[in-house]
């Protein structure tokens, strides 16, 4: 099918990329000249495991196409995606101004080209209830063209975005035409292993299954992340009880994992909105509010933990930060933990020297000069007085930590993450605090440098 995708920001770009991939011709339009400029010359802007080089394959052979003009890019296209950023305002309020001037320029486009059958436009953007059903009252005036309108939400994991595009759980279409539903059957058919896993509903039904998605497994990690401070407290196992409770099959094992607080630029913003939609309509949630307390405290109570256990005033400490992306497998640091965890460090008046393998260009663009940015964890952990993970990178589980023990100036360990091997810890003589978990305390062990 022709197919064009609005935005070749994250979710337009893998999804333009992933249409072509499963046989579709696809123009992907952009509007940002520099950003356009290196998609026409087959460089792929973000990073993102596999898009680059599925990219690059569809771009040559001509499946797959980039432009700045819309109304070219429209010409005989079946289905139009629009996957423009739906910011948050400061309240939590989704800013819907690049949607609602991306959905005028397709239609006084189409308006302009007049074609002769149905175009299908799809919503991917993440937009509060209510807005799919707005636009197409507006498309109904419409003269020029007959457009129908479908919501259909994404649920692509920056690092595993390409896999979860191309081997979807569920595909939701949210409208109320029996044809624009069998234009999206069609669309994704290569993609559909079973037919319960094509979703068809109403507008606000496909909407509001976004923002319950995300929301639900926010809930889940603020869970298990009030849960650590019981743990902490009673000398608990929190690693124990993800195992315990997510082998029960109602609860299941995903999104259960405990540390220092989610963040990206997905859970934040999603939560915040649906607890603004709710406000919206004279409701003030107190299940969504908390999840977002509770993750605000978590960060918070991360980073005082490490002014509290550091043995030595944390003003002219040397703080060693391990991570700064929001997750591992992302140069993305939007609602990154380490955000907050450097801004209190920094005003408590502790040295920081921060390293991480993809993001540290991102974050410097925040902390400049306040922070010390360093190539490598064990360069970044010398002469340091502790050291404060934050990102799950795999690579920092193998490191040399007898080295690190060794260069240190007291050996601790703030794992934000849980996931560094306690046994390996204790042999090489460490301090050891992760989340929920209990502690390895052994000041005897502690070698303090004059
Ligand atoms: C999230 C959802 O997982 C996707 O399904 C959704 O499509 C996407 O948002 C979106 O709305 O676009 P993403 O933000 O890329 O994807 O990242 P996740 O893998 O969900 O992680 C989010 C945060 O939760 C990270 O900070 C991660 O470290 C944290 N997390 C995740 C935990 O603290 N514990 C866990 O068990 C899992």
């Amino acid at each position: 099918m022709d197919v064009a995708v609005v935005g070749c920001g994250y979710v337009g770009l893998v999804t333009a990329t992933c249409l072509a991939a499963i046989g579709h011709s696809v123009r992907g339009i952009e509007k940002d000249a520099r950003k356009l400029a290196a998609l026409q010359d087959g460089q792929c802007p973000i990073f993102e495991p596999g898009l680059a080089d599925l990219m690059r394959e569809h771009y040559a052979s001509g499946s797959l196409q980039f432009t700045g003009q819309i109304k070219e890019a429209l010409r005989d296209v079946e289905v139009v995606f629009l996957a423009v950023g739906t910011p948050p305002g400061p309240d939590g309020a989704v800013d819907m101004s690049y949607l609602n001037a991306a959905s005028q320029e397709v239609c006084d486009a189409l308006a302009e080209l007049s074609p002769q059958y149905m175009v299908t436009l799809v919503v991917k953007s993440t937009v509060p209830a209510g807005t799919n059903r707005r636009i197409a009252a507006c498309l109904r005036d419409l003269k020029q063209a007959c457009v129908q309108v479908v919501s259909n939400p994404e649920f692509l994991r920056e690092g595993s975005a390409v896999q979860d595009f191309l081997e979807p759980d569920r595909i939701v279409i949210g409208g109320e035409s029996p044809e624009a539903f069998r234009i999206m059957r069609r669309l994704y058919d290569p993609i559909i292993k079973r037919e319960e896993n094509f979703l068809t509903m109403n507008w606000e039904s496909a909407e509001l299954t976004k923002y319950a998605a995300n929301a639900m497994l926010a809930a889940r990690i603020s869970f298990m992340n009030e849960m650590t401070i019981l743990c902490e407290s009673y000398g608990a196992d929190i690693e124990d009880i993800r195992k315990a409770i997510g082998t029960d099959f109602r609860i299941g094992p995903a999104f259960l994992r405990a540390g220092c607080g989610y963040g990206g630029s997905c859970f934040p913003k999603d939560v915040a909105a649906l607890a603004h939609i709710s406000r919206a309509i004279g409701y003030e949630s107190l299940f969504v509010n908390a999840i977002q307390t509770v993750n605000r405290n978590q960060k918070l109570r991360f980073a005082r933990k490490i002014v509290e256990k550091l043995g030595r005033p944390i003003e002219g400490a040397t703080i060693a930060i391990w991570g700064l992306a929001f997750k591992a497998d992302t140069d993305d640091i939007r609602e990154s933990p380490a955000i907050d965890v450097i801004r209190y460090l920094l005003e408590k008046g502790a040295h920081l020297r921060a390293t991480d393998p993809k993001a540290m260009e991102n974050m410097r663009q925040i902390f400049r000069d306040q922070v010390q940015w360093v190539a490598d964890p064990v360069s970044a952990a010398a002469g340091a007085d502790a050291v404060a993970l934050l990102t799950d990178w795999p690579q920092y589980s193998t490191l040399p930590f007898r080295k690190i023990a060794a260069t240190m100036n007291q050996p601790i360990i703030f794992d934000g993450r849980n996931c560094l091997h306690r046994d390996v810890m204790r042999e090489n003589g460490f301090v050891y605090y992760p989340m929920g978990r209990p502690a390895l305390e052994s000041p005897l062990r502690l070698r303090q440098k004059a």
